[in-house]
This record gives C-alpha cells, structure tokens and sequence, in this order.
C-alpha cells in the first residue's frame, strides 16, 4: 500500500480531538480466533457457527454449543494480541484525545494489548450467566463447577442451565453498553472501522450514526463492506499489516 492514503488517515486522526475505534472478528483472526463466517476447521467443520450461537441451539441442544464455546475459549485463550491489537492500544496511549475502542469481539486480546477505554458490545466470552436470568439480566456466575464428563453446569441460584454471557443471534445488547457506543459514535470526529462485516445489527449502524452526525469515516478490511460507501478513507488490507504502520507514521 502506498503511504498516501495511510498519511491521510493519519492526518484526520492526528486532528481529531474524539475518536471511536470500532472493531470485529477481523481484527482477532490474525490471532487464531476464528470468524464467525469463515469455514471452521476439524470436529466443528461441519457445523455453521450462526446456527450455533442462538438462544434456540442451546434450547435444542445445549451439550453442543456449551462444547462449541469450550473449544472457543481455549482458543481464545491460548490466543496472543497480534500487531494490530498492539498498535490500536498504543493509539489510545499515544493520543492527546479521547480514544474509545467498541468491539463486538467476546475475547480480551484488546485489554491484554494494552487498551484500557473499551465497550464490549456481545459479552465476554470467559464469563458465564444463568439462561433463565433468574436474577435478572444478566445473572452473572462467577464460579462453577464443571462436571469431569463437560456437561453444561447449573446455576446456584435456580438450578437452570448456564451459558457463556455472550450476545446471541436475536439477542438484545447489554442496554448501558449499547447506550454508550450510540453516544460515543454521535459525539466523535473520526470513527476507525476495523475488521468488521458491517453485517450485524446494531453495531453495523454506528458508522452511518458517526457519519451522519459529521465525523470522518476510516475503514481497514480487505474486503468491501456496507460500510466502505461512507467510508472517506478505505484502507485495503489486513490490520495487523496496516495499523502498525498508521502508528509508525503517527510517531514519526
Ligand atoms: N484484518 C482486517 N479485517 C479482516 C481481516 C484482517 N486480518 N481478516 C478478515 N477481515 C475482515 C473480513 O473481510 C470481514 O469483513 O473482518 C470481517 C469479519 O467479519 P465477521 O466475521 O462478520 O465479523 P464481525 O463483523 O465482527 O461480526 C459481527 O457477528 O459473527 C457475529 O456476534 C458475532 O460479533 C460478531 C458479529
């Protein structure tokens, strides 16, 4: 890629005073998580992960999605933060603005790179609820215990199945973090798209919400999204190979 439109990117954010970094599955894939619409590889190849994450697959069978998400977050956790992840962080360090990460990644290579101002839009994967929110939404679980044969385990409190706290296909997001992004996207002057489809709702329309209230679009994917339209800046690539050099130029 040519240092052109890099420098120009470089340039709105370096003039920016509110900036909202918004990221997807993309950004963890050069870390060994895999997307959600990508083929899966091994045991899980057959099955299509958008069938698997929803409320109605655990009800029909809560023994292979609780065995899906055990695999993801060994995953995840044998995962390390990759460049891109580093590079967004020191962003945030970086910048005498205010520099807000919303991803709607269930992993933590965000926080574990170094970024400390971050809204998670679809949960954490490492944390378990109650599926019946017997307590309310959510029924947080901190501790279980795990049969030696991996069943799903029970809530303490109602004795219900647990699941990961994860937003599922057809789930509504967690109301303050959804709350704040919205506020945050409103509020920017440039809004940094990374490594998302742009195909999910709501966080597919925070862009057009940022763009529409005067902020300046960027976009890093190799891919063209919904999102590349109102995108001023396009940045075709990965962003484990593009977002360290924005920061090389930002700090030269
Ligand atoms: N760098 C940047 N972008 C990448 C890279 C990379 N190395 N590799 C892939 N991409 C792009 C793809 O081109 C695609 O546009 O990342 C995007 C990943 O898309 P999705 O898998 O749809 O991920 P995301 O947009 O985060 O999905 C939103 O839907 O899958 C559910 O709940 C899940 O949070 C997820 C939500």
């Amino acid at each position: 890629m040519s240092q052109q439109p890099i420098q120009y990117a470089v340039d709105l954010i370096r003039t920016a005073r509110n900036i909202v970094i918004l990221t997807g599955a993309g950004v963890s894939k050069e870390s060994g998580v895999p997307t959600f619409r990508e083929a899966m590889h091994g045991l899980w190849a057959k099955y299509d992960p958008q069938q698997l994450a929803t409320p109605y697959a655990f009800r029909a069978n809560p023994q292979l999605v609780w065995d899906w998400y055990e695999w993801r977050r060994g995953l995840v956790r044998e995962a390390q933060p990759n460049a891109g992840h580093i590079a967004l962080a020191h962003l945030e360090h970086l910048h005498s603005g205010n520099v807000l990460t919303i991803t709607q990644n269930v992993d933590d290579l965000h926080e574990r790179a170094g970024t400390r101002s971050i809204i998670h839009l679809h949960g954490n994967i490492a944390q378990n609820k109650c599926f019946e929110a017997c307590q309310g939404e959510p029924t947080q679980i901190d501790t279980i215990d795990l049969d030696d044969d991996g069943r799903p385990p029970h809530c303490p409190h109602c004795g219900g199945l647990v699941r990961p706290d994860v937003v599922w296909f057809g789930e509504s997001l967690p109301v303050q973090a959804i709350n704040q992004a919205i506020e945050a996207s409103q509020f920017c002057d440039v809004m940094l798209v990374v490594g998302t489809s742009g195909l999910v709702n709501p966080a597919a329309q925070l862009p057009k919400l940022a763009a529409q209230n005067g902020a300046t679009v960027i976009e890093i994917n190799p891919d063209t999204t919904p999102i590349t339209p109102i995108a001023k800046v396009k940045l075709n690539g990965t962003s484990g190979d593009l977002l360290p050099q924005m920061i090389a130029v930002l700090e030269a």
